[in-house]
């Protein structure tokens, strides 16, 4: 990990999960601790970089020297992604974005009846692909994406790289990394797939940010 890799730079990182109302109690959400995405935030801060972290709701505290901003809905996660995204270098989207919103959500409680009949029916519409958009910004920041697979990562990841049009994306499977502190991820790029030694979380941060700041074109 070369010291001062990033320095100057403007990165940007999504973190955590987004959370979609039902109702004022009721969320749905993706299965994700922000842990990867926060220690990348700080790798990228150690690495010399001005830091801005959209972060979904976790448990975790900010990283040291971080600027973060806090979330709740892939909507909210978009507004606040394009405010920074045309003033950013790179953009790294760890986040675990919700691939829909409930459209019938319901600003008083869903109130539970005897009848089993009366379970609510939900109705989704697709939130915006925040990875994609910042992808297609003309002059916008180099693009790094995740994909956490259950099975056939090599194929998917490479595919999902090419199909966001992004130089670089980082695969893990999800059952590896889930809910752990330790972590397995692989890059892929436009040479192919290239596998990363295992580690914990603050370790596999620090060697993708490396791998980042080595691959950034020089201005
Ligand atoms: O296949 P999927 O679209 O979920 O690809 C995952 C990658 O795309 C991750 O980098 C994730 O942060 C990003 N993503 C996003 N906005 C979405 C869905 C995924 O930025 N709505």
């Amino acid at each position: 990990f070369t010291p001062k890799s990033l320095l100057g730079k403007r990165v940007l990182i999504t973190a955590g999960p987004t959370s979609e109302p039902i109702d004022p109690v009721r969320v749905l959400t993706n299965r994700s601790s922000g842990k990867t995405g926060y220690a990348i935030a700080l790798a990228a801060k150690q690495a010399g970089a001005e830091v801005s972290l959209i972060s979904g709701p976790t448990a975790l505290p900010c990283p040291y020297g971080v600027n973060r901003v806090q979330v709740q809905t892939a909507q909210q996660m978009f507004d606040q992604v394009m405010l920074v995204a045309k003033h950013s270098d790179v953009f790294i989207s760890v986040a675990a974005v919700a691939d829909w919103h409930v459209v019938n959500a319901q600003t008083n409680k869903i109130k539970k009846t005897e009848q089993a009949s009366d379970a609510p029916l939900l109705e989704f519409a697709a939130n915006p692909d925040i990875l994609a958009t910042v992808a297609a910004l003309p002059q916008g920041p180099w693009c790094v994406g995740f994909a956490a697979e259950t099975e056939n990562l090599s194929q998917y990841a490479h595919e999902k790289r090419v199909r966001k049009n992004i130089p670089m994306l980082i695969g893990n499977l999800a059952h590896e990394v889930m809910d752990t502190d330790h972590t397995t991820v692989a890059i892929f790029d436009e040479q192919g797939e290239h596998a990363l030694p295992s580690g914990n979380k603050a370790q596999v941060a620090e060697l993708i940010v490396q791998a980042i700041a080595d691959r950034l074109p020089t201005p």
